[in-house]
C-alpha cells in the first residue's frame, strides 16, 4: 500500500509563523528539510530572518540557500523553534533523536518564546509508548558507569549503545559523546525520567523533551491542525 508523506504539508503551515526579522532554530529531520525549502522559496523571509540549527544536515542545507546562519554560542533568544519528533503525546511531550543531535535541539527549544513540533499524525499518540527508546547523550568514560547506574535504576530495561550503521563503531556526537538508548517495557511515570536521569553524572541530555512544547503542528489525511498541551 503506497504511504502519503503528510510531512511537506506541516512545513508549509509552520512557514505561515515565521515573520521577517524573525530568529528562528530548526531542528532535524526531513521534516524540517521541507520547512527549509518552503522558506528558501520566499526571498524575503530568507534574507530578513537569522537561523539557529541543532544539526550538520540542516545547516548544510541552510547554507547551499544562501541563509544566515548564526553559530548557536552566540544565541540566548530564539522567536520561534521548529522541529520534528519520533513520538509526542497529548501534552506534547515527545521523544526525539532520530538524529542523535537532542541535546543541542533541547537547548534551541529551551531557547524559543515559541517551541513548535511539525509533524505528521502517525507520530501523535494518547500516552507516550516505549516503542521509541528514550536516548541519551554522555560523556564516553562515563560509559560502564552510567551502564549499571540504569540497570541498578530501571532493571527492566535494556540498554542499546548506539551504533554506526556504516561501520564498526559507535557512533560518536558532534561534541565528541556517545549515545546510549535506553528500551523501556514500560515508561516510568513520564515527569520522573528526566530528573531520574540527570543526576547521573557523565549523562549530559535526554531525548525527552518534558513540557517543552507550546504547540504541534499535525499534518494528516483530514488536513493540518495546530494543538496545544
Ligand atoms: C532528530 C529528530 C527528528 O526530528 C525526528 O527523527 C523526526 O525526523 P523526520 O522529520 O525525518 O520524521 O528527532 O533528532
Amino acid at each position: 500500500m503506497e504511504t502519503i508523506d503528510y510531512k511537506p504539508e506541516a512545513a508549509k503551515k509552520a512557514l505561515t509563523y515565521i515573520q521577517k526579522g524573525h530568529a528562528v532554530g530548526l531542528g532535524a529531520g526531513s521534516t524540517i528539510a521541507h520547512l527549509v525549502k518552503e522558506l528558501a522559496a520566499v526571498p524575503a523571509l530568507r534574507e530578513s530572518i537569522t537561523v539557529a540549527t541543532a544539526s550538520f544536515n540542516t545547516r548544510l542545507l541552510l547554507q547551499e540557500y544562501g541563509f544566515n546562519v548564526r553559530e548557536t554560542a552566540a544565541v540566548a533568544q530564539l522567536d520561534l523553534h521548529f522541529d520534528g519528533c519520533d513520538q509526542f503525546d497529548r501534552q506534547l511531550n515527545a521523544l526525539k533523536s532520530g538524529g542523535g543531535v537532542h541535546t543541542l535541539e533541547k537547548l534551541l527549544a529551551a531557547m524559543a518564546t515559541r517551541f513548535i513540533l511539525v509533524g505528521d499524525g502517525s507520530k501523535y499518540v494518547q500516552k507516550l509508548l516505549p516503542t521509541v527508546p528514550v536516548v541519551i547523550e554522555l560523556i564516553p568514560d562515563a560509559l560502564s558507569f552510567v551502564q549499571q547506574a540504569l540497570q541498578r535504576l530501571y532493571p527492566d530495561a535494556r540498554l542499546q549503545l548506539r551504533l554506526s550503521n556504516k561501520k564498526d563503531g559507535a557512533v560518536i556526537t558532534e561534541r565528541g559523546n556517545l549515545l546510549l538508548d535506553i528500551w523501556f517495557t514500560a515508561f516510568p511515570p513520564v515527569a520522573e525520567i528526566n530528573p531520574q536521569l540527570k543526576t547521573i553524572p557523565g549523562i549530559l541530555e535526554t531525548s525527552l523533551f518534558y513540557q517543552m512544547a507550546h504547540e504541534a503542528i499535525i499534518a494528516g489525511k483530514d488536513g493540518v491542525t495546530v494543538v496545544s498541551p
